[in-house]
């Protein structure tokens, strides 16, 4: 949801920013813009409505101009995109620039009092009426320019993550935090502000994370200046050694990062396990629950919350915990959860489930729950996130940087983590026999083995396959049990980055309505394993199949029942019903992925979507 860049130093700053700017457009990517300061302290400005590549269209000439200076890559939230609304913005008195990453909730009636003081505003933005807020603070107080961006902070409520240039204040950039992320790199003789450490892996290894409601002055002579927006405390920097290297943010010779994090999957199933599952011991340790189990076995209920992909993994987490550790479990949009008055209380556990830790919508539900007295359970992949800091406790999926904006490895270790979790409380309460619990962890350590079986032998068959359903308008999605959020999270791929339409249902559910859409032209895929209600499925088959809707079955090896009734048929390795969707999901991921190919779709960077929701 919009990514930010900034660098002083001594190597081209218009360099780091656009390369910056390319690593972080998975978080917006409908304008970009960049600011450089010149030898003269004057400000270079070029924005525009389009990509990071439109922007390098018009701003080549920059190149070797500047060691210090800014960028954006914008999901629009105020004002639709095009060049005006593009940041950086700058003040009316053309010497404050600004890039921001959130919303700024009062920039109207802000807005309204600048107008009457005689500000203009050339966009429709919040973040305009920020920096001219700032120009304000300036001109009316007696205060120097990070003072004066602390009290115009101090004055906005939303979320924000932004970086600050004033001509006055040469080689400093002004920094800020509340609700979306920003890391500031620590290089030799230079620094590096990026909304995630992305930009700058290949220059240093040191990183601040800066916490909501602190902001930083940088610059070449006094270093990094931490302060807390409220009370101008100081702050003693907490450097972190990065872990992420260049080649995981890399598309290492893959057509698209989609298709790459697809093909990790073998790996960061395995990465999420690693550690944790001991088949030799028959144990799984897991610190996150071990350390606060006995609050969790005192839970009446589990809720867990989350939003899109992450809410589909919720399904199959309450399928999972529900089945081994017999504790209820509720699962509950975020966006829905935080305002609908939810009853919630000291004896809840809230799992929040987010692959960025990011999403606006998941952080407010878990801070309402929290307030209600819940324990705040986070399973998220990026580390050090929001709503990993946030949480009491968790476990993180080491899936490793997810880059497509669709989700697909995250997923799969999302559900791994689930998996352990439910099999570690069975355990632990006592629902699970202690044989049972070793054929489940025995099975569990074998899924990473079996995606990689299942990635070599259904890809070529589905890239094939595709080509016949690159003109479908609809789709339909089916499952039962813990395959009914595989078909949705199926559905949600194709209809993200191809832009077909798709639902998904429990396949006894077809009967109820959606059933009156099948004709020869509708193509279901339906997941058929042979463990999970194989039997009703196959009737589901018959009911589709006597209505000439085309079949793409989703099937264990050696399936003959639905395999004889399908157009299509996609083999899979069998395991327990538990761990199929890891299983299922896979073929289901290539299917979306090569549609949207061959539709020509931008599968990396889909219309309208962006990798980080921190807005409602
Ligand atoms: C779909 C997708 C989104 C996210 C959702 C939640 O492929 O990626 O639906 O799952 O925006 O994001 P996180 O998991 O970061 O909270």
């Amino acid at each position: 949801m919009c990514g930010i860049v900034g660098y002083t130093g001594f190597q081209d700053a218009y360099d780091i920013v656009i390369n910056g700017l390319r690593r972080l457009e998975y978080r917006g990517y409908d304008s970009a813009g960049i600011v450089l300061e010149d030898k003269n302290n004057n400000f270079e400005v070029k924005k525009t409505k389009g990509k990071v590549s439109d922007l390098v269209d018009i701003s080549e000439n920059l190149k070797g101009t500047s060691h210090i200076g800014m960028g954006h890559t914008r999901w629009a939230t105020h004002g639709v995109p095009s060049d005006r609304n593009s940041h950086p913005h700058v003040s009316n008195d053309g010497k404050i620039a600004l890039v921001h990453n959130g919303i700024i909730e009062n920039y109207d009636t802000i807005k309204t009092m600048l107008i009457g003081k005689g500000f203009t505003f050339l966009s429709e933005t919040d973040t305009e009426v920020l920096v001219n807020l700032i120009q304000y603070i300036l001109d009316a107080q007696n205060v120097d320019f990070p003072q004066a961006v602390r009290y115009a902070l101090n004055e906005v409520y939303g979320a924000y993550a932004i970086t600050v240039m004033h001509q006055d204040y040469p080689g400093v950039l002004v920094v800020g935090r509340l609700g979306s992320p920003l890391a500031i790199g620590l290089g030799d003789k230079e620094y590096f502000i990026a909304s995630d450490a992305s930009p700058f892996v290949e220059f240093t290894k040191e990183a601040v994370y800066l916490e909501d409601g602190h902001m930083a002055t940088i610059s070449l002579e006094k270093g990094v200046d931490i302060r807390s927006i409220k009370e101008n405390e100081k702050i003693e920097p907490a450097i972190q050694e990065l872990k992420v290297s260049l080649e995981q943010i890399e598309k290492g010779g893959y057509e698209h990062f989609m298709l790459k994090e697809i093909f990790e999957q073998p790996k960061s199933i395995q990465d999420t396990l690693r550690g944790r599952l001991l088949v030799n011991e028959g144990i799984i340790k897991m610190a996150g629950i071990w350390d606060h189990l006995d609050r969790i076995n005192k839970a009446e209920r589990i809720i867990i919350i989350a939003c899109g992909t992450s809410w589909h993994a919720g399904l199959i987490g309450e399928y999972l915990i529900e089945e081994f550790a017999r504790i209820p479990v509720e699962v509950e949009y975020a966006s829905e959860f935080r305002y609908r008055n939810p009853i919630i209380t000291e004896k809840d556990i809230v799992v929040a489930i987010s692959q960025s830790g990011e999403t606006a919508d998941s952080m407010a539900a878990i801070k309402l729950a929290k307030e209600k007295g819940a324990f705040i359970y986070g399973i998220c992949n990026v580390v050090d996130s929001s709503i990993a800091r946030f949480s009491d406790a968790g476990s993180y999926t080491h899936a490793g940087p997810e880059i497509g904006v669709a989700s697909t490895k995250a997923f799969t270790a999302q559900l791994t983590i689930l998996s352990l979790i439910a099999l570690k409380l069975g355990k632990h309460n006592g629902n699970l026999s202690n044989a049972e619990f070793m054929r489940l962890i025995t099975e569990l350590d074998n899924i990473p083995k079996k995606v990689e079986e299942v990635l070599k032998s259904t890809h070529d068959y589905v890239k094939e396959i595709a080509h016949d359903f690159v003109n479908s308008t609809n789709f339909l999605y089916l499952g039962r049990g813990f395959n009914f959020p595989a078909a949705l999270e199926g559905a949600l791929k194709l209809k993200e980055i191809s832009y077909i339409h798709a639902e998904g249902y429990p396949a006894a559910e077809m009967k109820h309505g959606p059933i009156a859409l099948i004709d020869e032209n509708m193509p279901i895929v339906i997941i058929a394993p042979k463990k999970g209600h194989y039997d009703k499925i196959v009737s589901n088959v018959q009911e589709i199949k006597a209505r000439k809707g085309k079949v793409i079955a989703v099937v264990n090896y050696g399936d003959e029942q639905v395999a004889s009734m399908a157009d299509y048929v996609i083999e899979i390795p069998e395991t327990s019903e538990c761990f199929s969707p890891i299983v299922a999901s896979i073929p289901l991921q290539l299917l979306a992925y090569y549609i949207a190919v061959y539709r020509g779709a931008n599968v990396d960077q889909p219309r309208n979507l962006a990798k980080s929701v921190t807005v409602e």
